[in-house]
């Protein structure tokens, strides 16, 4: 087992009807004066909205708002919620809505929390992030687990970049989680989330050479519970406890608590994001895309996790086969569960239709202009990274 830090800080509120519990959330971390940031307008059309502003107003917290946040959330817009922070002199930066929105507020919150500075330099640490502001989320889609993630991903629409910053300030103060309100999502975006879960939890897994037998038990467990409900809630998305498995899910697959002691990787989610600020792809779908091509050319570097995952996830039987034939199935399953969905499992199933040229320009995107390798199992450069785009076409 590799030594490992392990800090969620996230206050988690759990159930029915618990976004009437946000104005109360907001003052126990000190809230006075929030901006609430949400997205294209489904909470608007839900009702939440409202609901959540009922409950700042009942604790006599000042509210200005900010809604228009776009999926695969954008600099710019971040940029206008600092400048609408810092005017409004909020206190409290508060997301409603899924990971895009919540991005968007945690990059506020810092850019709030830091006037002199231009948020890019901070994304990228050139500026380092010395303090924040709270952020607190009433969730609205189980997906990106950012509700209890270290990270936050934006788009600089200017550079055509997708990219993330990993900081304990992006850990938020609580994220109040009703299973119900994710009943009305649309079935593609059910699907991306679920995709997503697991590719969280798989980012973790396939990493060799360490035993953790306790974080593989967790990770076996989360992976086997989002499959099994996700398939529920497909077929019936009124399912609340199927919903609330899944939301639980997320927010288990991303606050770290699979990867103690053995760490991640996070190869395929480069590989997306490059996919994502090209093609303004979602992000579950840029993930299920390229996953079975990245496990292709990676599983004979650690046959025996690919295997162990096809045994103990997918309950495939390894009588009679070998390690490698195992993994193999394991692979091909995985694909025929993303197919189940809905959900892409190549770049033209994901509408993409890149030309060489496109697919060099994505492979050096996702290496930071081949500066960078990817994986944990076999390193990718620029080359492999641009072959595994090629498998997935
Ligand atoms: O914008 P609205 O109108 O709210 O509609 C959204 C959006 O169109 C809709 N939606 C969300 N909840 C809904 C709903 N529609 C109806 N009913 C509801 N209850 O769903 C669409 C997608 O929303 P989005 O927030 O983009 O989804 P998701 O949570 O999947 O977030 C994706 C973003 O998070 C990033 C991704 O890269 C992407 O930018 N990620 C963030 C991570 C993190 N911070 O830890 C980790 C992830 O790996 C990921 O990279
Ligand atoms: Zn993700």
């Amino acid at each position: 087992m590799e030594n490992f830090v392990q800090y969620t800080p996230t206050e988690v509120i759990f159930g029915r009807e618990t976004e009437n519990q946000t104005g109360e959330e907001v003052k126990k971390w000190g809230g006075s004066r929030v901006l609430l940031i949400y997205g294209g307008g489904s909470v608007i059309r839900s009702g939440l909205l409202e609901r959540v502003k009922m409950s700042l107003e009942s604790e006599g917290i000042a509210c200005e708002e900010l809604g228009g946040v776009h999926p695969n959330p954008r600099l710019s817009f971040a940029e206008k919620g600092v400048k609408k922070a810092i005017a409004c002199r909020a206190d409290f930066i508060l997301a409603v809505g899924g990971g895009s929105v919540i991005d968007t507020a945690k990059a506020i919150a810092h850019g709030a929390a830091n006037p002199e500075a231009k948020l890019w330099d901070i994304w990228t640490g050139k500026v380092p992030l010395m303090k924040s502001m709270p952020v607190g989320v009433v969730l609205t889609i189980a997906a990106a687990g950012s509700e209890m993630s270290d990270s936050a991903v934006l788009t600089n629409e200017e550079l055509g970049k997708k990219a993330g910053i990993n900081t304990p300030f992006n850990r938020v103060k609580f994220a109040i989680m009703n299973p119900e309100l994710t009943f009305t999502l649309p079935r593609y975006q059910l699907a991306c989330g679920i995709t997503d879960i697991m590719m969280h939890t798989m980012e973790r897994y396939f990493i060799p050479g360490i035993n953790c037998e306790l974080t593989d038990e967790i990770a076996e467990g989360l992976l086997r519970t989002v499959m099994r409900n996700g398939m529920k809630a497909m077929k019936n998305q009124k399912d609340y406890d199927a919903m609330a498995e899944i939301m639980w899910c997320s927010s288990l697959s991303h606050n770290d608590l699979t990867s103690c002691g053995r760490g991640k990787d996070f190869s395929v989610h480069k590989f997306g994001h490059a996919l994502s600020a090209k093609y303004d792809v979602a992000h579950g779908a840029s993930l299920s895309a390229v996953w079975g091509s990245w496990a292709r050319f990676q599983y004979d570097a650690a046959p025996d996790r690919f295997a162990r995952f096809a045994e103990q996830v997918l309950e495939i039987s390894s009588k009679g086969k070998s390690q490698m034939e195992v993994a193999l199935q394991g692979i091909e399953k995985t694909e025929e569960y993303f197919h189940n969905l809905g959900m892409p499992v190549s770049l033209t199933e994901l509408g993409v239709h890149s030309s060489d040229e496109d697919i060099h320009a994505l492979s050096m995107d996702a290496t930071m202009g081949n500066t960078i390798k990817l994986s944990r199992l076999k390193p990718l450069s620029a080359t492999q990274v641009y072959e595994i785009y090629k498998m997935a076409i």
